[in-house]
């Protein structure tokens, strides 16, 4: 069996650092070590003891590169790729004018190929190993993804988006094909290789409330799939749900009458929540999907990601790609950061790597398997270059601590700060 021994610095964690003091439970080694072997994480520590108690590795010398689970962006639309940065709207004329057509090409199988393989070399090259993506209505469009990831061995949550209404006829299907195409796929899908299948409503304007029975019936019936959807957005689609939804207390609601809500959910975005909406998602124990860059860029709001890790929700970070303006968790990690900054909150970088590595992993319930350097896990590993442009560089010289010197990296990093990628124990880019 062949072994790996990574050196370089590493991060890991012990806790949640978003629910009491991150000091407690963030584990920086400046001169740490990973072990690799059959695809999975078998020994961490020291470089100098892991060396002697490793000979017969190989070892890959990262010197004061940053070693840290692989990024996973937990909620994102591959179909939006070729659509990212497009000018000038806000999420329903956005959803319109740009997406819905986009999203009409994917019937044509090679398109989608094309489209989730740029995707997932996109992400690997920015250090995200893990994709939680909505694909369409073509069920083409989901065996298109699934496949594309298990050429890469990647670890990905992906599910067919539903929707029976207020979309373009090209793009609804029906109640009933939304239970049997999903169910099929889940089925195929589902726990194969490292493929989780995600029953996925598009969100609630875009369903019938059949629609959401037949979705919520297929979850109660497959359990252990997680649901994603969105929620609470922006204000206009809030106001269209109420007109839509009127018997319904608030916009969660309009998922918990048709059964889809619970521990396995998850709401992206969640933006401008009522109280009522906050105590239900922790009381079930559901996630929030934070998508900073989208809810800068499509004009959302800012999410109250620390009133919500308050109140116990767990929260997960995503690019929302293409609504997201960047596949760049590092970018996402700042503008998480700049969000904070404008509700009078500092999240500190501890916080901000575990949001993009655990905090997915926790959303995605997948934390035994992804989002952690710990024995055991796979062995999706990113290695971060601290120093990788003229300005990081002279600014991380400054640092007199670790947190001092990765925090430009996250504030102005991004594809180029990536020195190395590992996906289940074997590496795909760079250079030690
Ligand atoms: N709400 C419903 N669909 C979408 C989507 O594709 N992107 C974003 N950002 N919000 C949505
Ligand atoms: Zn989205």
């Amino acid at each position: 069996m062949t072994k790996t021994l990574l050196l370089g610095q590493t991060l890991s964690f012990s806790g949640n650092p978003l629910r009491g003091p991150w000091e407690a439970v963030s584990h920086h080694n400046s001169a740490g070590a990973i072990l690799i072997a059959d695809g999975v994480i078998t020994d961490i520590g020291d470089s100098p003891t892991m060396r002697a108690a490793h000979p017969d590795a190989d070892t890959v010398n990262y010197g004061d590169a940053l070693i840290h689970a692989g990024f996973i962006d937990a909620h994102m639309h591959y179909p939006q790729t070729r659509m990212i940065a497009s000018w000038g709207k806000q999420l329903i004329d956005w959803l319109n004018t740009y997406t819905f057509p986009e999203e009409s090409r994917f019937e044509d199988r090679a398109y989608a190929d094309a489209v989730a393989a740029d995707t997932l070399d996109i992400a690997l090259a920015n250090g995200t190993t893990t994709l939680t993506s909505f694909c369409t209505i073509h069920p083409q469009s989901v065996d298109a993804f699934f496949e594309a990831a298990a050429a890469r061995n990647m670890a990905v949550v992906a599910g067919k988006t539903c929707m029976d209404r207020n979309a373009p006829a090209t793009l609804q299907d029906t109640a009933q094909t939304a239970y049997d195409d999903s169910k099929a796929l889940l089925e195929k899908w589902h726990g194969r290789g490292r493929a989780s299948y995600a029953i996925t409503p598009r969100f609630s304007p875009t369903s019938t409330p059949d629609q959401l029975d037949a979705l919520g019936a297929l979850w109660a019936e497959n359990p252990d799939c997680l649901m994603q959807t969105h929620l609470s957005e922006q204000h206009p689609e809030i106001a269209w749900v109420k007109d839509l939804f009127p018997q319904a207390r608030d916009y969660l609601d309009t998922y918990e009458a048709h059964g889809l809500i619970g521990p396995k959910g998850l709401y992206g975005h969640a933006i401008h929540l009522d109280p009522r909406e906050v105590d239900r998602l922790a009381e079930v124990g559901a996630a929030v999907v934070h998508c900073p860059t989208s809810n800068t860029f499509i004009g959302s709001g800012l999410c109250d990601v620390m009133g919500l890790a308050r109140k116990a929700v767990t929260v997960g970070l995503a690019t929302d790609t293409g609504g997201g303006s960047s596949f760049s968790m590092l970018r996402t990690m700042a503008a998480a950061y700049e969000i904070g900054q404008l509700r009078g909150d500092v999240l500190h970088a501890a916080q901000l790597m575990w949001l993009a590595t655990e905090g997915s992993a926790a959303a995605l319930h997948k934390c035994s398997q992804i989002g952690r350097l710990a024995v055991g896990a796979a062995a999706d590993i990113t290695v971060l270059d601290l120093a990788a442009t003229p300005v990081i560089a002279q600014r991380a010289a400054q640092a007199e601590t670790f947190w001092d010197q990765l925090f430009p990296t996250i504030m102005m990093g991004d594809d180029r700060s990536v020195r190395d990628v590992w996906v289940a124990g074997a590496r795909v880019t760079g250079t030690a």
